[in-house]
């Protein structure tokens, strides 16, 4: 296995149900936080932590997310004419930020499908997989807090946050010891009911994984709601070599929700450099009168 980590995968076939009818035509990943869509805040994350060899695997009715990271000769031109300088840049800038294969899902068959898609075209290196609609907003990049441990151990590290008991139904949940100041993980479970969780530690969509993942996602038979779960297969890797988990520091939004969606524009236009003041006056007013 080669010990550099410059491949990042993400899974976005996904049909996005939860958002409907908003995804019914358009892609959930292409939702938009402020003026950017998830995607792109996936991304610039993975790029902020040194991994600029980009994976999509998509599905159909995906194509908004190629053109999105695609040179797109007539906007740039009629915005340099337009003298829109500033748009212009960013438009350009977002075109050639990263170097990006797509690979086609076929069917929906799960998490741990999509990424196994991914296989011929990571090799035998270590990888990252973002999900794009958990959207972290930290001081410190989130796929950067599990890089630091990777580099660490040359492990497999999985980003994980504590929710209430409650919720662990909506999340993979691990069992983790501590070791050498490290949370190794001893187990895992996809969406648990409370009683059967094994903690409140859950998987939050940020992962590093040695290439041998792979070869146990092959041997994955659907788990949970019929699908080939990634999480069973991350739980056969954690009984063969170590697996880590990384307590992350930063503000989630599960954005492919509504509710996620609303927090996640909610602060993120109240911290916008341009318009956050006034935005905020907005929403001040709004909790007055209401
Ligand atoms: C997926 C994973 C789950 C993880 C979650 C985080 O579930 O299967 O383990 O906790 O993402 O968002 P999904 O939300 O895609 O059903």
């Amino acid at each position: 296995m080669k010990h550099q980590l410059r491949k990042i995968v993400f899974p976005t076939a996904g049909l996005g149900t939860r958002f409907l009818p908003a995804t019914k035509a358009s892609p959930k990943e292409m939702l938009t936080i402020v003026d950017k869509p998830l995607i792109q805040y996936g991304v610039e994350e993975a790029l902020a932590a040194g991994m600029d060899e980009i994976i999509m695997v998509t599905g159909r009715g995906k194509r908004a997310i190629e053109d999105h990271f695609d040179i797109s000769a007539e906007l740039e031109a009629n915005l340099k004419a337009a003298g829109k300088e500033a748009l212009y840049q960013e438009v350009s800038r977002v075109a050639r930020m990263a170097e990006v294969i797509y690979v086609r899902q076929k069917q929906a068959l799960g998490l741990g499908h999509a990424v196994s898609c991914a296989a011929h075209w990571v090799g035998d290196e270590p990888f990252g997989v973002v999900l794009a609609d958990e959207l972290i907003i930290a001081e410190k990049p989130v796929m950067q807090q599990l890089r630091e441990v990777f580099e660490k151990t040359g492990r497999s590290v999985i980003g994980l946050m504590r929710v209430p008991m409650e919720m662990v139904s909506r999340y993979g949940v691990v069992a983790a010891v501590e070791e050498n100041d490290l949370l190794r993980l001893t187990d895992m479970v996809e969406k648990p009911q409370p009683a059967d969780a094994p903690s409140d530690l859950a998987i939050i969509g940020r992962y590093i994984f040695t290439p041998r993942l792979f070869e146990l996602l092959e041997e994955t038979k659907p788990g949970k709601g019929g699908e080939i779960q990634l999480t069973d297969a991350v739980a056969r890797l954690a009984k063969e070599e170590p697996v880590y988990g990384v307590l992350i520091e930063g503000n989630r939004f599960d954005a492919g929700n509504p509710m996620g969606f609303l927090m996640a524009n909610a602060e993120l236009g109240a911290r916008h450099p341009q318009f956050g003041g006034e935005f905020s006056n907005f929403l001040r007013n709004l909790l007055q009168n209401n």
